[in-house]
């Protein structure tokens, strides 16, 4: 995820600029920068790869610069890692870091470059430096206010400009925290980088606008000039708890970062007037048309999202699905108007990427779904969708697992409506109900204490059962996979009518058994089938379902929508589950043993 710093204060700004971006290193970066004011100009310095190695460049020529600067790692998401598409972006005597998504940098792009500015990067972050530069007239406040009302995305932005008395950040649905010092005031994407300069910090809130100056003084707007009170506050984590923003686990974390890991995913993708969704496919409608089958190939996690693919691609686009382990895939029978979609968070599984290179053979279109942008995966495939989950550091994937199943609804609707199985309408009533679902998620990250008691009422369950039918039915899997990596209870995910098939042997009153009750009734039945045999039942269901108090033991509200959105919902669900069961068991949940992140062997 890209971090922001900057300082203002009576130090020479650039050793404390490396300094705190180095303390934002856990978070993941591809390339890094500074820029320093210097002898009344704006020097910067900036390259993919290592923090350090740039740190070493700066040293070689002289530690050059005064007392103000900003700096940023970057994490790509628009543009490939590279020197050119680093932060700091210059114009004229104006440099910005930027974290975020501006969704109309293309109509922005435009319009600056029809008024002479010209861009060097791939990047949506360079309208910022453009746009400021073209409203500043020596009030740099006021430029990048008039610049950020303009933009349509989100933001955290830290500006320095040669000729200005004081730095100014603002942000939008993307964090950034002010540290006080004792004469310097500092910024910070979170509060792990200021820990050792300060432990008063203030938490900028959307639509504010601050001013720091090279002493204590710091002033906060809001967008429309007017002056702001603001509260410090005192911060006594220890420097491993902040990496984690307080949260005892990196799992945690990424769990709760899931809203905002959605509406990332979707940004500046959905159209609600044209019912229609914006994508590089690398095909046009016609190819769109014309195809015959969808086969997905995945690992793991990512293998789970595919099965929702199976449920759902076939009902929006009218297209036949089928899904495959990547080491178990079998391109010999690939015909040539199939699309062949490979979903890896890493973009580096070694099965994922071998399948897709043997399906090249075949003459079919190939498309990824990824997290990591310039990964292996996205130069295998003619189209990529990106999830925007920011970097991952617990080995479980979750937050990556939910942007897949969101980029999985996305496509589903572009395929739709591509090939008029969808109507505009029908499209813009699933966008519609897709918009409300990082607030639902919250709702549901608003449960974990709930659930936390529940972990741990059955953390000493020898075995574990997790049962879902249709939409649920991958999430019945991710619940059973998450139990067993973090947890390391054996568990069984299963589709609900399976179970009289063999595992209902299984079934005593010390199974616990999971369903995931929020599509259709026939759940119902088969939570009556393990009920009878003693088993209690945890069931995620809807609210105000008047039946699921009657069958199950235990019942987990979650808030009504449609069912396939609802899989997202019993996702987070069984992921908290997990968590708490392992961190009752007091388990290595970020690091399980004898698994890693990124597995790139066959
Ligand atoms: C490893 C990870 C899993 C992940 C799987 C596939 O086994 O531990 O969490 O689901 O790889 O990874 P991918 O990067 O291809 O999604």
């Amino acid at each position: 995820m890209c971090g922001i710093v900057a300082y203002i204060g009576p130090e020479k700004a650039g050793p404390i600029l490396f300094d705190t971006l180095k303390r934002l290193e856990y978070r993941g970066y591809d390339s890094a920068g500074v820029a320093i004011r210097s002898d009344g100009e704006i020097q910067v310095l900036k390259s993919a790869g290592r923090i350090g190695d740039l740190e070493k460049v700066y040293v070689g020529m002289g530690m050059p610069g005064d007392t103000v600067g900003i700096g940023h790692t970057r994490w790509a998401t628009h543009g490939k890692p590279s020197d050119k598409n680093a932060h700091p972006f210059i114009s004229g005597d104006i440099a910005i870091v930027h974290n975020g998504i501006i969704e109309n940098y293309l109509e922005l792009r435009d319009l600056l470059t029809q008024a002479g500015f010209e861009f060097k990067s791939e990047t949506d972050s360079e309208v910022l430096a453009h746009l400021i530069k073209m409203y500043y007239h020596g009030d740099l406040a006021d430029a990048v206010t008039k610049a950020i009302n303009r933009v349509e995305g989100s933001y955290a932005v830290a500006v320095v400009s040669a000729s200005s008395p004081y730095l100014v950040c603002a942000r939008k649905d993307s964090p950034l925290v002010l540290g006080i010092g004792k004469d310097a005031n500092y910024v910070a994407s979170d509060v792990a980088a200021l820990l050792p300069y300060t432990r008063d910090i203030v938490r900028m809130k959307d639509g504010e606008i601050v001013l720091l100056y090279g002493s204590k003084e710091i002033e906060i707007r809001d967008l429309s000039g007017i002056t702001q009170t603001f509260q410090t506050e005192k911060i006594d984590w220890n420097i491993d708890a902040a990496e984690r923003g307080g949260y005892p686990h990196f799992m945690l974390k990424e769990i709760h970062e899931q809203p905002r890991a959605l509406q990332e995913t979707f940004a500046g993708r959905i159209s609600e007037i044209d019912g229609d969704v914006q994508l590089d496919l690398g095909r046009t409608n016609e190819e769109i048309e014309s195809l015959e089958r969808v086969s997905i190939i995945a690992c793991g996690t990512s293998y789970h999202a595919g099965l929702l693919g199976k449920y759902l691609i076939p009902r929006a686009a009218g297209l036949p699905v089928d899904v495959e382990v990547a080491s178990e895939f079998q391109h010999i029978q690939l015909r040539p108007r199939t699309l062949v979609l490979g979903i890896t968070q890493s973009g580096e599984t070694a099965d994922t990427m071998i399948s897709l290179k043997k399906s090249k053979t075949c003459g079919v279109g190939r498309l990824a779904i990824t997290n990591v942008v310039g990964s292996t995966v996205t130069g295998l495939v003619d189209g990529t969708i990106y999830t925007r989950c920011g970097p991952e550091i617990g080995v479980a994937a979750t937050k990556t697992f939910t942007g897949q199943l969101a980029a999985l609804f996305l496509l589903a609707i572009r395929l739709g409506r591509a090939r008029n199985h969808l109507t505009p309408d029908q499209g813009r009533k699933m966008l519609v109900e897709l918009t409300r679902l990082p607030g639902l998620v919250q709702s549901v990250l608003d449960k974990r204490e709930e659930i936390r008691k529940v972990a741990e009422e059955y953390a000493g369950a020898g075995c574990y059962f997790f049962i879902g039918r249709d939409f649920l039915y991958p999430i019945a899997l991710e619940g059973a996979l998450k139990m067993k990596e973090i947890a390391y209870i054996p568990s069984e995910g299963y589709a609900g009518g399976e179970l009289k098939h063999g595992p209902l042997a299984l079934i005593t009153e010390k199974t616990p058994v999971v369903a995931m009750a929020t599509c259709g009734r026939k759940i119902q039945s088969n939570i009556k089938e393990v009920r009878a045999r003693g088993a209690d039942v945890i069931a995620f269901a809807t609210e105000g379902d008047p039946d699921i108090d009657k069958v199950a033991s235990t019942v987990i509200e979650l808030p009504r929508t449609r069912p396939v959105y609802s899989a997202v919902l019993c996702t987070v669900g069984v992921q908290l589950l997990a968590y708490y069961t392992a961190a009752k068991l007091g388990l290595p949940i970020d690091k399980p043993r004898n698994l890693a992140k990124c597995v790139t062997v066959e």
